[in-house]
C-alpha cells in the first residue's frame, strides 16, 4: 500500500524540521485514499478473482492437493456461473503458465472466425458497416475456445480428475447462488442488452428487471451443459447435444457458426514473450494479443528513466507515461494480427534502438499527431484471475466474451452466453471498434483467424523467481492497467493492494484523450499537464480490475490483491 512504501521513504527524514515532517504526513494522508484494504497473505497457495465464490472454489481445489492448473480450470468454470458478464464457456482467452518444471508457456484459446466469415462479413454492397452485427446477435460470435483451452490446461498441468473440477460450477448453476452487489450492479447496467433475446432475458433478468443482491440465481440449462462437459470433456461442448442446439439455432437466426467450425477449433500452445526491463524480466502475452508487446514497448521506452525519482502521480511521470503509451498504441493500430496469418514485427518494435528513438522523440509538450476515433464507454468486459499453488505453479488467466455479456445471445437450452469477439477484428478499415480502437489490414477477418486482443496476462521475474503475476479486464485499458500496476509495485514499491488500487490513466493514441479516474489527479497536476497540451476526457471513470499475486520479500510470503474498484476476493489455500 502507499503507506508502507511511504513509511520506508520518510523514516530517514525524521531529523527534518517538524513542519516538513507534517507536510510529508499530509501528503501521505492525501495519497492513502485508494488503499482500502490490506493484501491477503498466505504461506501456501492463493487465488485472486473478481468473484469471491469463484476464488473460494479455486482455493478449495488447492486445499485438496490440486495444482494451480486444476484450480484455474475450476475457477474459470465457476466464473462462467457467478460472473456471467465475462466468465464464460462461450468465449475465449489466454492462460500464462509457470509450471513447476520446464519453461513458461502460453495457452491461446482465443475464439476464431467461422469458415463463412471474411473481410466483408459485416459490410453491405456499398462497403458500409451493416449496423451493429459485429457487436450484437448471432453473427457477432466467434467460435468459442474456452472449453478447449481448459481441457488443454488440465491435460498438461492438472492432477485432479476433470469431473471434480467442473463439479463446483455445475453445483453453483444447478442449486443457484446468492447474487451479490457486484453482479446485481453489472446486470442492472446491462439490462437493456440482456433483454434483446428472450432466452437471455429469461435467465439473467427477473421478470424483465435485473436480479437484485440477495436473490438466488439458478441456471438449470447451464448446469446441463456443464454436466455434458464434466462427463465428456471437450466433446461435451463441441459435439453432441450442446453443439446441435447451437448450430440449429444459428441456422434459424442468420448465424454462420457450423458443426465443422466447432470441430475445427484448436487451443494452441505458444511461447510467451520474454523481455528484460530494468532489473526485472517480464514474461507476457504474444500475438494474437497486442497486449504483451504494447506493454513491453511502453516500459521499454522508459527503460532509462528514473521513474522513482519522478514519483507516482507527478506531472513529469504522467507526461512521460502518456506520451510513451500514445506511441505504443499508434503501433498497435497497424502492426498486429493473428500470427498464423500475418507477421508481427515484435523484434523490431522491441528493439532497444527503436525504443530509444521513440523515447527521444518525446519532448516537453504533448504530441497530437493522431487520427480521429471515437472512444465509446468502456464496458466492464473480460475478467482475469491469478492462481498460485504451494509448490510454485502460477497461472495468470484472462478470458472474455468481449463486451459485457458478449453478443447477448443465449441459445435455447444451453444456458451460456455467446461472445461478440468478432468485433475485435477490423470490421471496416478506418472505422473504430467498440473500444474506439483503430485497427489495420493485418487484423481483417479471415476464416479460422483469431482477432487481435489486448489481453495481457503477465509475470514479472526478479532473478530466477516470479515476484508478480497479474492481469486485468477492460479492452485496451488492460494494457495500461497492467503496465501501471507493474510500475506501482516494482518501481514505486507500493504493496500489491495499493498498486492495484492506485488511480490509473488510460490513453490509446486515438482518440486523443486521457481517461482518468475519480480523485485520480490533483487540480495542480492536471493544470501542468494541460499546459503541456494534454487533453483530458470530460468526465472521470473507473476502469479495470487487477487480480494479482506478488511476493513480499520482507515477510517472505506471497500476497494477493483483488482490485478495490470491484467486489472480488483473494482467498488463501
Ligand atoms: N475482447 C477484448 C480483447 O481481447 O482485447
Amino acid at each position: 500500500m502507499y503507506r508502507s512504501a511511504l513509511i520506508e521513504n520518510i523514516a530517514p527524514l525524521r531529523r527534518f524540521p517538524v513542519k516538513i515532517f507534517m507536510l510529508l504526513l499530509s501528503v501521505w494522508a492525501s495519497l492513502a485514499f485508494s488503499a482500502t484494504r490490506t493484501p491477503v497473505y498466505s504461506s501456501k497457495g492463493l487465488v485472486a478473482s473478481i468473484s469471491p465464490l469463484a476464488s473460494e472454489v479455486g482455493a478449495e481445489v488447492l486445499r485438496k492437493g490440486g495444482t494451480a492448473a486444476d484450480a484455474a480450470v475450476a475457477v474459470a468454470f465457476a466464473l462462467s456461473v457467478t460472473w456471467p458478464s465475462a466468465g464464460n464457456i462461450g468465449g475465449g482467452g489466454f492462460a500464462l503458465v509457470h509450471p513447476i518444471t520446464g519453461p513458461d508457456s502460453f495457452i491461446d484459446y482465443r475464439e476464431t472466425a467461422p469458415a463463412a466469415a471474411g473481410p466483408d462479413f459485416y459490410l453491405d454492397e456499398k462497403g458500409e458497416l451493416k449496423g451493429d452485427e459485429s457487436k450484437i446477435g448471432y453473427r457477432a460470435a466467434g467460435i468459442p475456445g474456452t472449453v478447449a483451452g481448459l481441457v488443454l490446461l488440465h491435460k498438461k498441468w492438472g492432477k485432479l480428475p476433470w469431473a471434480s473440477l467442473v463439479e463446483p460450477a455445475r453445483k453453483l448453476a444447478a442449486e443457484g447462488f446468492i447474487v451479490d452487489a457486484g453482479l446485481s450492479e453489472s446486470l442492472t447496467r446491462s439490462a437493456a442488452h440482456l433483454s434483446a433475446y428472450p432466452e437471455t432475458a429469461k435467465i439473467f433478468l427477473n421478470k424483465g428487471k435485473a436480479w437484485q443482491r440477495g436473490d438466488r440465481l439458478v441456471q438449470k440449462d447451464l448446469a446441463t451443459t456443464l454436466t455434458a462437459i464434466q462427463k465428456r470433456g471437450a466433446d461435451g461442448f463441441y459435439k453432441g447435444q450442446v453443439a446441435n442446439l447451437l448450430v440449429q439455432d444459428m441456422k434459424k437466426k442468420q448465424g454462420v457458426l457450423s458443426h465443422e467450425d466447432l470441430l475445427n477449433f484448436k487451443a494452441v500452445e505458444r511461447e510467451p514473450l520474454h523481455k528484460k526491463w530494468k532489473e526485472f524480466e517480464i514474461v507476457t502475452a504474444p500475438p494474437p494479443s497486442s497486449g504483451g508487446t504494447i506493454l513491453l514497448e511502453i516500459l521499454g521506452m522508459m527503460q532509462g528513466d528514473k521513474l522513482e525519482a519522478m514519483g507516482s502521480g507527478s506531472a513529469e511521470y504522467l507526461h512521460l507515461l502518456i506520451e510513451c503509451t500514445k506511441k505504443a498504441f499508434a503501433d498497435r493500430s497497424v502492426w498486429f494480427g493473428d500470427p498464423a496469418f500475418v507477421q508481427n514485427p515484435i523484434a523490431k518494435l522491441l528493439d532497444p534502438a527503436y525504443l530509444a528513438k521513440r523515447r527521444a522523440e518525446i519532448g516537453d509538450k504533448a504530441a497530437h499527431d493522431i487520427s480521429p476515433g471515437e472512444l465509446l464507454g468502456e464496458k466492464p468486459d473480460t475478467t482475469h484471475f491469478t492462481v498460485r499453488d504451494s509448490r510454485g505453479m502460477v497461472i495468470s488467466n484472462t478470458y472474455t466474451l468481449n463486451g459485457s455479456y458478449g453478443s447477448g445471445v443465449v441459445v435455447k437450452g444451453t444456458g451460456f452466453i455467446l461472445n461478440n469477439e468478432m468485433d475485435d477484428f477490423t470490421s471496416k478499415l478506418g472505422e473504430s471498434n467498440m473500444f474506439g480502437l483503430q485497427q489495420g489490414k493485418r487484423n481483417q477477418i479471415a476464416p479460422g483467424k483469431r482477432p487481435l486482443s489486448s489481453m495481457s496476462p503477465t509475470f514479472v521475474y526478479q532473478g530466477k523467481d516470479i515476484v508478480l503475476a497479474l492481469g486485468a479486464p477492460g479492452g485496451p485499458t488492460i494494457i495500461n492497467s497492467v503496465t501501471q500496476t507493474i510500475i506501482n509495485r516494482l518501481i514505486f514499491r507500493m504493496d500489491i493492494q495499493g498498486a492495484a488500487d492506485a488511480p490509473r490513466f488510460h490513453h490509446q493514441w486515438a482518440p486523443d484523450k486521457i481517461v482518468w479516474e475519480p480523485f485520480g489527479i490533483t487540480h495542480d497536476t492536471r493544470k501542468i499537464l494541460e499546459a503541456k497540451g494534454h487533453i483530458f476526457a470530460d468526465e472521470p471513470r473507473n476502469f479495470g480490475d487487477i487480480e494479482a499475486l506478488a511476493y513480499d520479500a520482507e515477510n517472505q510470503r506471497w500476497t494477493g490483491a483483488s482490485d478495490s474498484r470491484n467486489g472480488g476476493a483473494v482467498v488463501p489455500e
